[in-house]
């Protein structure tokens, strides 16, 4: 510790002056040794203190609040000692509650600050499903650094993020939140977030995987619904993505609200103890989720709050966030018996740990008023991110349009800025530029109209949102201005208030008025270009089968509108592909391209054949799969090799080339297949990916190589099977279209 006094030990009168001349110091953590000194001098009720968290209503009115707040009021203590407050943000705002905070505490342990920060902070980002479709993982990390420095500069240092639930059912609103179907890539793009937020010493903060485990396979897409998969497919799919997420050590875990097996999560040691910390190696501070440890109630396996406390803190769970279980009945149970104290220190001592780890103990304050929000630099990657981020779904010759030519832009959200997303909680709409006004600033000859607002009346309530109407005439008389010879790039999509948490969805339809106005543009030329915006996949039949070129921008972020008219126009050369299929319609989903083999296979050959496993009213196979994107160029991928090394891994080879004339990049998938085994397995997994970057004409080599380990799985006694496993691997540039295949042996 050298000459650095420790602060807990502090307590004269002018502890508020100290602790500003502390925030010039950085990088000096208190020893082991010390934080247990440390709690051992800490009472019980302070102890408990670390175990809660409260919204900032109880610090400050301004808090933004992201579920309901009980109609129990907290005992005073808890106010006092609460080791973690979420939902507040503000530099001068933290900085006043952290002092008086501090101050009255008998240890002067500061408060750790957290909050949704899920895809940007004051400068958004698209949503995290957006950004898998770059599948860019480096540009993931750089987005999710920034949003630390922005977060830690208005005093957050820990946020609920990334959400790395498998997700393959699009009425479920979440899915917005999550990295798509696909484990690997969630595991892969989590990874690289916790890196992102965890690595700059000055302006980290704590990651948070969630939600362990098996959230995104909620019961037809209903949210906070019960899970019915078996434990296979939890621990092969779903468990999968924590698995590789947990090498960046992001310093917590949420658990999910659902229960696998019937277990609730937030009661279950067995996950939390015996998997996510025994087997996985988790040393982090696990946290609740919003209230589900007093949900452990209503979900009937807890007779009362106190059982659900001593259930959740058997399991293992460090914090309680906004249950009154821990606050009301942990001091109780200690002091009964109930549950031994050194329960409570090891959970007190993790979230010790967390603050040290984060150097609050040397600076609370550290990061303050460090960094801009909002800046060239920032922006410029959330422009980055944002054409990275669109999906090219269809394009007959249409794009990229001239700019010489006269098109007109049509749609509420060519004059909108909701780009941004209900859980972009700290972003502003106001620093977000429309179509209009970029095309204006470009000096793009277009005409705009609105045509219709997002939502109909009947639809904002539904969705219990107070829309700003456009100021733009709803009449129809532009619609017959339109000719056969007229271009219309249509502006769709869902409002902001339709995905996210709570926002669970039984049709994927676009709003009623837009897609009315599309049908209605749609009768009066066939040169459309639709843009569409969404937290979700939608039912684009209508629409690919009307336009001419389709754009799924998710929601883009703040600069959303200039990545999307960089596309249409050709000064970004498209190149996201699905990190989630497109169904066909909500009747296919929960839909992925890893679903597991059947019988009754349905093929080309056999397609009159009614006794297999299929649809007889629409198609088995989705409308765009995952894994599929276009490109303004085209890419050749060749010359390929698939061996097994001396070093007993896959090494697995090939060339990529861009044909075309255009600068673009294409992203090599490498997907297996196992032929045979015990079990029932998918019909193909992917293994590795790579965003190649070519200039027209070039070439480049791209060589992955996988240890056998993770071609395994588990056998028909859940023994790990990894050995004599005979497997196609294939590449190719979509989960739908492989270049080669190879059949080998691998393991044993
Ligand atoms: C509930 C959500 O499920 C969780 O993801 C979020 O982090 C918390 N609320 C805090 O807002």
């Amino acid at each position: 510790m050298g000459s650095v006094k420790i602060r807990w030990r502090r307590t004269e009168p002018v502890f508020r002056d100290a602790l500003v001349s502390f925030t010039e110091r950085r990088g000096i953590f208190m020893e082991i040794h010390e934080l247990q000194q440390l709690l051992s001098e800490m009472s019980l009720q302070e102890k408990i203190g670390q175990m809660v968290q409260l919204t900032g209503v109880y610090f400050d009115k301004e808090a933004v609040l992201t579920g309901v707040v009980g109609e129990q009021l907290p005992p005073e203590w808890i106010v006092q000692y609460a080791g973690s407050v979420l939902g507040v943000i503000g530099k001068d705002k933290i900085y006043d509650i952290q002092s008086r905070y501090m101050e009255q505490h008998p240890h002067h342990i500061p408060l750790l600050f957290m909050a949704d920060v899920i895809h940007g902070c004051r400068t958004i980002y698209p949503i995290p499903l957006g950004q898998a479709c770059s599948f860019h993982p480096e540009l993931v990390s750089e987005a999710a650094s920034i949003a630390a420095m922005e977060a830690s500069s208005e005093g957050l240092r820990a946020t609920f993020s990334p959400m790395i639930d498998v997700s393959r059912d699009p009425r479920w609103g979440r899915i917005m939140e999550s990295f798509g179907e696909d484990p690997y890539v969630n595991g892969i793009m989590g990874k690289a977030m916790v890196d992102g937020y965890q690595q700059k010493a000055d302006t980290r903060i704590a990651a948070c995987l969630k939600h362990f485990a098996g959230y995104g396979a909620v019961n037809a897409g209903r949210d906070y619904n019960d899970v019915e998969i078996s434990q296979r497919t939890f621990l092969e799919q779903y468990v999968k993505p924590f698995r590789m997420a947990l090498k960046a050590k992001p310093a917590m875990v949420m658990t999910a609200f659902n229960a696998i097996d019937r277990k609730p999560i937030s009661g279950n040691k067995e996950l939390l103890k015996g998997l996510l910390r025994d087997k996985e190696g988790f040393e982090g501070t696990v946290i609740s989720d919003w209230g589900s440890i007093g949900q452990l109630e209503e979900q009937g396996v807890a007779a009362d709050m106190e059982e659900a406390a001593i259930q959740a803190s058997e399991a293992g769970v460090d914090i309680d966030m906004m249950s009154p279980a821990y606050m009301l009945y942990l001091e109780k149970l200690v002091e009964s018996g109930k549950i031994p104290e050194a329960l409570v220190d090891e959970s007190a001592f993790r979230v010790l740990m967390m603050k040290n780890q984060l150097g609050l103990f040397e600076n609370p304050f550290a990061g303050l008023g460090k960094s801009g929000k909002l800046t060239q630099h920032n922006r410029e990657k959330a422009y980055q991110m944002a054409g990275e981020s669109c999906v090219l779904l269809k394009n007959e010759k249409i794009l990229p349009l001239s700019v010489k030519k006269k098109v007109i832009w049509a749609g509420p959200y060519t004059a909108s800025r909701e780009f941004l997303s209900r859980w972009s909680i700290f972003g502003e709409h106001e620093s977000v530029e429309t179509i209009e006004e970029v095309l204006q600033k470009k000096q793009i000859e277009a005409e705009c109209i609105t045509g219709c607002n997002i939502l109909s009346d009947a639809e904002c309530k539904v969705w219990q949102v107070e829309q700003e109407l456009s100021d733009k005439p709803r009449d129809e008389q532009w619609l017959e201005t339109i000719t056969q010879e007229d271009t219309v790039v249509c502006v769709l999509g869902e409002h902001e208030s339709q995905s996210g948490e709570a926002a669970s969805r039984a049709f994927l339809t676009l709003p009623e008025e837009q897609q009315m106005l599309f049908e209605k543009i749609a009768e009066r030329t066939r040169n459309i270009v639709t843009v569409v915006i969404a937290g979700r996949p939608l039912d684009l039949r209508r629409i690919s089968e009307k336009s001419k070129a389709v754009i799924m921008a998710w929601r883009p972020g703040t600069m959303g509108a200039e990545a999307i008219v960089d596309i249409v126009y050709g000064r970004i050369n498209p190149s996201g592909k699905l990190s989630v299929s497109i169904p066909w319609c909500v009747g296919q989903v929960p839909i992925s391209y890893w679903d597991v083999k059947t019988g009754h296979i349905l093929t080309e050959d056999n397609s009159k054949n009614r006794f297999t496993s299929r649809y007889m009213d629409i198609p088995n196979t989705p409308l765009y799969p995952f894994g599929y994107g276009l490109s303004y160029t085209e890419f050749d991928i060749s010359d390929i090799d698939v061996q097994i090394g001396q070093d007993k891994k896959v090494h697995v080879h090939c060339n990529v080339c861009n044909t075309g004339n255009v600068a673009g990049a294409e992203v090599v998938q490498c997907y297996y297949e196992t032929l045979y085994a015990s079990v029932v397995r998918p019909k193909k997994e992917l293994i590795r990916f790579r965003k190649v970057f070519l200039e027209p004409g070039e070439k480049k080599d791209v060589d992955f190589c996988i240890d056998q380990e993770e071609f395994s799985y588990y056998g028909k006694n859940m023994e790990i099977v990894s050995s004599g496993m005979k497997l196609r691997i294939s590449i190719g540039n979509s989960s739908d279209h492989l270049v080669s295949e190879n059949i080998m042996i691998v393991g044993g």
